[in-house]
């Protein structure tokens, strides 16, 4: 089993569940450190009964992880399997997003390794399963952190930029403002114009409301009526996957609506804080399905598959057909959103 791709709330239910139920059958279950970096370097643990205790509310990953790719890598695919072999291996559990299954996905495609996958992010943003474990938990943190910032920005009536993770897609941004009551929600699929959103906070104080909550997905783009839009970024450099690192943008959309309104306005970046932390009780309950039924898959010796959530059913789809595109916020949800702006 690995983890692999940004830590999320809940990957520790799911190595509980994979374990417990694997080990009742009698199969041993070893853990590799650090997701894909593990593997091309050999590096393993076994999982017993003592190592498995405890996990259910803890957050982040007792394997490690990293944003390593096998495939970027001068023989990085070749040690892989080597090593997986070596080490007398009968079937790979990866819990990670897209990027983690991807690589899952070719190696079972291209190499035949027997491998199971498990959907995880804090974006929500994977085709093949209606949730991903670690959503509720951002959702929540965020929707807490709006709540917050309701009182102070009330209080001294100012407008509150929050500016939430996601990558390229707005389900964070769009759940948690509707959970808390955002005034404006800008997100990259739809990506409304700077001015829109002015002019729905300046509609907003003419209505006698002084104070306004602002939240924006990190991947949003400064868009303007003129046509031009921005991506704001950390740094150009990408990673393994090719993922540049973004943030940033709440802090200039902040500084245009103060010069362009002349309302106060200060930012709140819920970063890193927003995947720490012990998962909600649903994250955990998702998280342990998923576990059993990837258990369920490798004892039955059916791979190339992800457990998936379907309405409430747990099901399997194929790998391949989670991989290659983003699972984006649909039309519907951003109306829903957008009935509560200004
Ligand atoms: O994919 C999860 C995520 O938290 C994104 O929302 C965010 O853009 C990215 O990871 C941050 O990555 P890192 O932990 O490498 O800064």
């Amino acid at each position: 089993m690995l983890t692999g791709g940004g830590d999320c709330p809940g990957l520790n239910a799911v190595i509980r569940a994979v374990a417990r139920r694997s080990q009742v059958r009698g199969h041993e279950v070893v853990g590799v450190r650090e997701g894909w970096r593990g593997l091309v370097e050999g590096r393993f643990e076994q999982l017993g009964p003592r190592e498995i205790s405890g996990l259910l509310p803890r957050g982040g990953t007792i394997l490690g992880t990293s944003r390593t790719n096998p495939f970027g890598l001068d023989g990085g695919v070749e040690r892989v399997l080597a090593n997986f072999e070596q080490e007398r291996l009968d079937a790979l559990v990866a819990i990670g997003g897209e990027d983690t299954l991807g690589v899952a996905a070719r190696l079972h495609e291209e190499h035949g390794l027997p491998t199971v996958g498990v959907p995880k992010t804090i974006d929500n943003d994977l085709p093949g399963t209606d949730y991903t474990f670690g959503f509720d938990t951002a959702v929540s943190i965020c929707t807490e952190a709006i709540d917050r910032l309701h009182t102070t920005a009330e209080s001294h009536n100012r407008v509150m930029v929050v500016e939430v993770m996601g990558r390229h897609t707005g389900w964070i941004a769009v759940m948690s403002g509707i959970a808390g009551g955002a005034d404006v929600i800008l997100i990259p699929e739809q990506p409304i114009t700077v001015e829109q959103a002015c002019g729905e906070i300046e509609n907003r104080h003419a209505r006698g409301k002084d104070f306004s909550i602002v939240v924006v997905s990190e991947g949003y783009e400064l868009t303007y009526e003129s046509g031009e839009s921005r991506q704001v970024a950390q740094e150009a450099a990408v990673d393994q996957f090719g993922h540049i690192r973004l943030g940033g943008v709440g802090q200039e959309l902040a500084r245009e609506i103060e010069e362009r309104t002349g309302f106060e306005t200060r930012v709140t970046v819920l970063g890193h804080v927003q995947r720490g932390g012990s998962p909600t009780p649903r994250d955990r309950v998702l998280a342990t399905r998923y576990g059993l039924k990837a258990a369920d898959l490798v004892h039955e010796g059916r791979f190339g598959l992800m457990a998936s959530l379907r309405g409430d059913s747990i099901v399997e789809v194929p790998l391949a057909e989670v991989t290659g595109s983003l699972k984006t916020v649909p039309e519907d949800w951003y109306a829903l959103a957008k009935a509560f702006f200004g």
